[in-house]
């Protein structure tokens, strides 16, 4: 699968190096030009045991790389999955402003797509978000129908760690594991497609 993972902070690095260590294709997007230029040299943008070795054997690997270019990611994926920020209000809402900029960006790109592409939403979000900004947004700035040319769901981000990865144990909380990969979450899109 190829897959464009928004936000490369803490749990967009780890999903992402994690889904190339499973094999797939990843190309990872984010404004920060300085964290592109890290995962592309190599090196991990954030702090987390594991995670600088894999990032550097993925990227040797030619299945991980980064980018500020959304447009390209897109076009060059089947997913995209949105790992952006989501900090509080004063209020303790949630700011949703980053989440609703990336479904512009990956909008604009897929109105110019041709094949089907889903949107996994990672960010912390409530329940019915999807049906009432990420959808709207998507199909605004696409011009295209939810369900027809493109899907988008949401995945409850479980673990932010990429070492269940490297060292396989069973979760706390969260779904069944995984038969290969217990509790690395970053095979919930295989296994739960
Ligand atoms: N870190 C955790 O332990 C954790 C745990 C559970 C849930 N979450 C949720 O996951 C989400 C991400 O958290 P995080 O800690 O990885 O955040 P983070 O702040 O570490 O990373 C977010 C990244 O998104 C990038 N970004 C912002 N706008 C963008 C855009 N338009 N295009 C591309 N990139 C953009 C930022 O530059 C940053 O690198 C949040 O909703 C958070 O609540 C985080």
């Amino acid at each position: 699968m190829k897959l464009s993972v928004f936000g490369i902070g803490y749990v967009g690095c780890v999903s992402a190096a994690c889904f190339a260590n499973s094999g797939h294709d990843v190309t990872g997007v984010d404004l920060n030009a300085t964290k592109v230029e890290i995962i592309n040299s190599g090196k991990s943008p954030i702090v987390e045991a594991g995670i600088d070795e894999l990032i550097g054997a993925m990227v040797t690997a030619g299945r991980l790389r980064a980018t500020t270019n959304s447009a390209e990611a897109v076009t060059n994926s089947d997913v995209s999955l949105v790992c952006v920020g989501t900090p509080s209000n004063p209020n303790g809402s949630l700011d949703l402003d980053h989440v609703k900029h990336v479904c512009e960006e990956i909008g604009a790109a897929l109105k110019l797509k041709e094949d089907r592409h889903t949107v996994v939403i990672r960010s912390t979000m409530l329940p019915g978000t999807v049906e009432g900004l990420v959808v709207p947004t998507l199909e605004e700035s696409s011009g295209k129908r939810a369900g027809v040319d493109f899907q988008a769901r949401r995945r409850r981000v479980l673990n932010t760690r990429c070492q269940p990865t490297i060292n396989p144990r069973r979760g706390s909380h969260g779904p069944p594991a995984c038969r290969r990969l217990p509790s690395c979450n970053a095979h919930e899109l295989e296994c739960r497609p």
